[in-house]
């Protein structure tokens, strides 16, 4: 049975994961930073180094192909990849894997000299993590970016997309352009990390994914009044940070409720104004994330955090505006895709289980215009997005080997 080279794809992992990596161990490289940025001028350089033609589209997604030089509907190709860019204090496989797992494949497939009817080509998208606008890359060669938006795109710290992009040698304002011609692509797979408990839980090395979640966020403003924090009775005030706590922690309990098996919710960014011990805070704005694999559900969570809010705010006698930031829809794998997974996990003999994606990923843009599918290995502890995310170095090996066969598949 032909198989990956396991040293070269774990060097690669190490070289990689030091482009940012942090003292005390994990990886802080968002997109467009200068260590992101240094990290694709490598890999570009590997890919070459292994044979493949590469290239950089609008959206500054990075392209390594073996049969292709660009994409055209006269080549249909067989896609995998994954991204490159980090969480702040991430972790070294969210990502990085799938893209150096897809480099490991096609370096195998063309050294090896394996048998494929079609081309084969690795992405590593543009912006996965969201530090400017969730899924950018492939939302761009997807075809699903609103380029009217582009001039407003600014990270949480207030840098534009535009400067950023910029700054790397990119003009954001070209970025639609990276839109593809669906028809150039047959099919794409993507590796990943599972980032949750699931398989290791079970004991089973690699999951099918059937379905990755719709992600929702949400801007909740509450305006109460700015008041002396000594003086003014506690029955008088207005607090506008209460008035969100509350909102948070009765919106935990909708979830628990409402949001059947696998809905979940976030509050992982607050700001409260103006943030200084002896003012009653006038203002706090917070960023709600909810997700769910299935569209009904995200809706029906949308309308009951609205509704919370309004009851929280009037309760309180403070005023509440709920602005919608970005929202990603529920995308469905596809079967040819998860049958050609479950297939090369029966010839290499691995376990396999179905599971939904709770993470989104690049793949849930790429089901808009192809058949998409991923293939997930066990996360020790189920932790990701933490510096210390980990899978084995056996899971890493099976699940690349797991890509290798499902492409040569898709491929055939
Ligand atoms: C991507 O990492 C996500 O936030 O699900
Ligand atoms: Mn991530
Ligand atoms: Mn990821």
């Amino acid at each position: 049975m032909n198989a990956i080279s396991f040293s070269r794809l774990e060097q690669r992992l190490r070289t990689l994961a030091g482009f940012g990596g942090l003292p005390g161990g994990g990886v802080t490289r968002q997109a467009f930073s200068a260590r992101h940025e240094e990290a694709r001028g490598w890999l570009l350089a590997e890919m070459a180094s292994a044979g493949l033609e590469t290239w950089v589209d609008a959206a500054a997604n990075v392209f390594g192909a073996t049969g292709i030089r660009h994409f055209s509907p006269d080549r249909p190709v067989v896609l995998t990849g994954s991204h490159i860019d980090t969480v702040p204090e991430g972790g070294p496989l969210d990502g990085a894997l799938g893209v150096l797992a897809g480099l490991e494949c096609l370096q195998t497939i063309v050294e090896a000299g394996l048998t494929h009817r079609l081309p084969l080509a690795v992405a590593a998208w543009t912006d996965e993590e969201g530090r400017f606008g969730s899924l950018f890359g492939s939302r761009a060669f997807s075809g699903r970016l609103d380029t009217a938006r582009i001039a407003d795109m600014a990270s949480s710290d207030g840098e534009r997309l535009v400067d950023a992009m910029a700054r790397a040698g990119f003009d954001a304002f070209r970025a639609g352009e990276a839109k593809v011609d669906p028809a150039a692509i047959s099919a794409y797979v993507e590796m990943h990390i599972e980032q949750g408990p699931r398989l290791e839980e079970a004991g089973v090395p690699i999951g099918v994914v059937e379905a990755i979640v719709g992600i929702r966020r949400v801007r909740a403003r509450f305006v109460g009044q700015a008041d002396h924090a000594g003086t003014t009775p506690m029955e008088r005030r207005r607090d506008g940070f209460l008035a969100a706590a509350e909102y948070a922690v009765k919106a935990r309990e909708i979830v628990g409720k409402h949001g059947g098996a696998h809905a979940v919710a976030n509050v992982g960014v607050v700001h409260v104004h103006p943030g200084v011990a002896n003012i009653v805070p006038a203002r706090c704005e917070l960023v709600h994330e909810m997700r769910a694999p299935d569209a009904d559900v995200l809706e029906r969570l949308a309308k009951s955090f609205a509704a919370l809010a309004r009851r929280v705010a009037k309760r309180r006698a403070v005023e509440v505006e709920v602005q919608p930031m970005s929202a990603t829809a529920p995308a469905v794998c596809a079967p040819p895709v998860q049958a050609a997974i479950t297939d090369a996990c029966a010839a290499l003999g691995l376990p396999a289980m179905r599971l939904h994606s709770a993470a989104g990923h690049d793949a849930q843009n790429l089901a808009s215009i192809t058949d998409a599918g991923m293939i997930f290995i066990p996360s020790v502890g189920g932790r990701s997005h933490r510096i210390d995310e980990t899978s084995a170095p056996d899971a890493i090996e099976r699940g690349a080997n797991v890509l290798l066969h499902t492409l040569l598949r898709l491929a055939a």
